[in-house]
């Protein structure tokens, strides 16, 4: 099939590349000349394992092509998905403006039968709003071309993107038409080959399904961090709580790990996107507002377990810290909400300085920093280390901020001889406590038995 994907960015990009890879034709379009000339030259603007040989291989193959003509994006294609950022509004709420945008484009443009997916995260009733946009266009002209519009929610993770899409838990299809179901089932047919994936319902409803998910996931993460603090105080391990409630089918294995709170582009932006979307019905989620305050005091908490660590935070200024990890979690370079933005942010703020280290989100950290704190105080008061080893020398304490691969299993009979006040805060629980004893280091978890718990333990 020709298909047309509005908007490279992460979900954009994933999207059109795996449609390419199964033989249909995919054209990407995006307003930005930069990242499309980039991506035509084989660059991909993007960490994200395993996605640039698939670019390549469908580029050289010349199914997946890069524009920023409108003309050529929606002449191509029968099937046009919207997938363009809806990003937050000052309340919260999530701005529909570049969907929008698009609709009227393809309203202007179109010159065939089309069915126009969206793939954004958007507010119940956009599907309908679009609708309404593209039929105004086309009265607009005088023309009556028939057109559908599906909602279709992305529910890839970052860093397993390409793995998330190819074998999908589940296809969320909200159509109103059986023709453009039928369409969609045989689009999505070779990623849904052994199990029926395919779960078909009304626009609203699937708009609604992809908020539901991530509130849902966030909420779990902020039960499990609450829970980690009396854990902490009882001297029962989160740990040992999570496997134990996991085994239970009804509750589950996955996102379940207790943390510095849950970041990235979408948990936090939807969790505030979809209360106020129940605000403006007049409705208080309270469930979800609870997993946002918890959220929040949770990106806090590293630097309260470093004050307490030195008996306040004043006892912070002139301590280097030494952070493992920066991006909101592993495997991507994504510093959108971040918790160690916050961690970093408070440690300035005490006078403290940082050695960061993070294999691919260091760039990315830096811009924001500069960005905030100018390119002077920036340098003066962050390093950004170009190995784990160089984050922690001559620094005070270890703050482990996300959990990559590569920080696993370091030597800890080095970092005992080379942190100064022999501490590590595991932001994580990917360490054994047992093991850094055994090493001549302090050791503090998340909810974790012996967490001392805000007690002031240097001595
Ligand atoms: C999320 C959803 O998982 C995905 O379905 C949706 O399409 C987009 O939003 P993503 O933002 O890529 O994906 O990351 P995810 O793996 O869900 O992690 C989100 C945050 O939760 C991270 O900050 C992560 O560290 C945190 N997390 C996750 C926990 O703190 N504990 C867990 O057990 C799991």
């Amino acid at each position: 099939m020709n298909i047309t994907i509005i908007g490279a960015g992460y979900v954009g990009l994933v999207v059109a590349t795996c449609f390419a890879d199964v033989g249909n034709e995919v054209v990407c379009h995006d307003l930005d000349d930069d990242k499309i000339a980039r991506l035509s030259r084989g660059e991909v603007p993007i960490h994200e394992p395993n996605l640039a040989p698939v670019v390549t291989r469908n580029r050289l193959a010349g199914r997946l092509r890069f524009t920023t003509s409108d003309a050529l994006a929606i002449g191509h294609a029968g099937i046009i998905f919207l997938a363009v950022g809806t990003p937050p509004e000052g309340d919260g709420s999530a701005d529909i403006d570049h969907v929008l945008a698009a609709a009227r484009s393809i309203g202007r443009l179109m010159e065939r039968p089309l069915l126009i997916v969206n793939k954004s995260t958007v507010p119940v009733g956009t599907a309908d709003q679009v609708r309404a946009t593209v039929a105004a266009a086309l009265a607009g002209r005088g023309v009556d071309i028939p057109f559908d519009v599906v909602s279709n929610p992305e529910f890839l993770k970052e860093g397993m993107a390409l793995q998330d899409f190819m074998k999908p838990d589940r296809i969320i299809v909200g159509a109103e038409s059986a023709h453009a179901l039928g369409v969609m089932r045989q689009l999505y047919a070779p990623f849904s080959r052994n199990h029926e994936k395919f779960v078909a319902m009304g626009t609203r409803s699937a708009e609604l399904t992809k908020y539901a998910a991530n509130a849902m996931l966030a909420t779990r993460i902020s039960f499990m961090n609450e829970l980690a603090h009396l854990a902490g105080q009882l001297g029962a391990d989160i740990e040992a709580v999570r496997l134990g409630i996991g085994a239970d089918p009804r509750i589950g294995r996955q996102f379940l790990s207790a943390g510095i709170g849950y970041g990235g582009s979408c948990l936090p932006k939807d969790v505030r996107a979809l209360i106020r979307i129940a605000a403006r019905h007049g409705q208080h989620l309270r469930i979800l507002r609870a997993t946002q305050e918890v959220n929040d005091a949770q990106q806090h908490l590293l630097f309260e377990r470093l004050a307490s660590y030195f008996n306040g935070a004043s006892a912070l200024r002139g301590r280097s810290i030494a952070l493992w990890g920066l991006a909101f979690k592993p495997d991507t370079d994504d510093m959108r909400d971040a918790p160690s933005l916050v961690l970093i942010r408070a440690l300035l703020a005490a006078g403290a300085t940082v050695r960061a280290y993070d294999p691919v989100a260091s760039g990315q950290a830096r811009r924001l920093l500069v960005a905030e704190h100018g390119e002077a105080r920036c340098a003066a008061s962050v390093l950004f280390a170009s190995s784990a080893q160089e984050a922690v020398e001559q620094a005070d304490v270890l703050v482990l901020v996300t959990e990559w691969q590569e920080f696993r299993s370091p030597d800890f009979r080095y970092l005992a001889s080379t942190l100064r006040a022999k501490a590590v805060f595991d932001g994580r629980n990917i360490y054994d406590r047992a093991v850094l004893d055994a090493a001549g280091l302090y050791y503090e978890g998340i909810g974790r038995t012996d967490d001392r718990q805000g007690r002031a333990a240097h001595p």
